[in-house]
């Protein structure tokens, strides 16, 4: 991490410009709602240092420059993040609507949970680096009756663990389950195993009734090695619609992006 950003990559980028347009038709679609929410998991500093020195304002901030969300929750573990992301809130005009903390997002979404009304519509944005965000937390998201998802899969992650013995409880709290052990036998036509491992978890949150855009945003390393991939699930289809649509206007330069739904 930079003085008081974190470092950040093309990939970043993109995942702002998307949330920049998907925020705005969210609101629009829910015009009617009296409440809505934002959640942020994985909040981070508030800042994203880009190599070239520029500098670009992060998701929690983003969002709250939209004042018709009722509130505001940030979540963040790094002590020094946390302070970061705590100075950027405090000087902004909306600052009276966020309440923020420092703690493991699992731990603390309960708590959140409580806060916002089954009905409320509300986004959640969940962006760990790795394989932080536990299966328990999604599966509580996915008990309300309104809810929009963003989560980052770090399938590479998941693909550099998968002989790892000591990282099998760190899998084991992603998937829920030990499913990620038959990986190989999960690959369909034409699937890698890393878009076995993104297929597996979207099918996952199918089973919590959720339903899953079917355009799926992937980052790579510049030597073309997939990293993770962003992927919406929602309860309701207006909002997939709407992610659809942001996802389909949404031009990433050639070879960034990947479908492994539409392998
Ligand atoms: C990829 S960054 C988030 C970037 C942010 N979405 C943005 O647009 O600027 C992920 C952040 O999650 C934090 N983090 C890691 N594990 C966490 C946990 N269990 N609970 C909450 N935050 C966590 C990290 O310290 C890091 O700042």
């Amino acid at each position: 991490m930079g003085e008081d950003g974190r470092k950040a990559h093309q990939w970043t980028a993109d995942k702002l410009d998307f949330l920049e347009k998907y925020i705005p038709a969210f609101i629009k679609a829910t015009k009617r709602a009296t409440k809505r929410y934002y959640v942020d998991g994985f909040a981070g500093p508030g800042i994203n240092e880009f190599e070239d020195g520029s500098k670009r304002r992060g998701s929690p901030l983003i969002a709250l420059d939209q004042e018709e969300f009722t509130r505001f929750f940030f979540v963040e573990k790094d002590a020094d993040a946390f302070q970061a992301l705590q100075e950027k809130v405090a000087a902004h005009p909306n600052a009276g609507k966020v309440t923020l903390y420092n703690d493991d997002f699992n731990e603390v979404l309960p708590k959140i949970l409580w806060q916002i009304e089954e009905r409320s519509p509300t986004i959640f944005l969940l962006d760990p680096e790795g394989l932080e965000l536990e299966w328990r937390s999604v599966q509580a998201i996915a008990q309300r009756e309104k809810a929009d998802l963003f989560i980052l899969i770090s399938a590479s992650g998941v693909l550099r663990n998968l002989e790892n013995e000591h990282a099998h409880q760190t899998l084991a709290a992603f998937f829920g389950d030990e499913s990620w052990k038959a990986i190989d036998e999960h690959k369909k036509v034409g699937m890698d195993r890393y878009h076995a491992i993104v297929d597996l978890y979207l099918e996952k949150l199918e089973s919590l009734g959720l339903t899953v855009a079917k355009r799926v945003i992937t980052a790579h390393t510049s030597k073309k090695v997939k990293l993770h991939s962003l992927v919406f699930a929602a309860k309701n289809d207006v909002a997939i619609k709407i992610a659809e649509d942001v996802l389909k206007e949404f031009q990433l330069p050639p070879g960034k992006r990947d479908m492994p739904r539409l392998l």
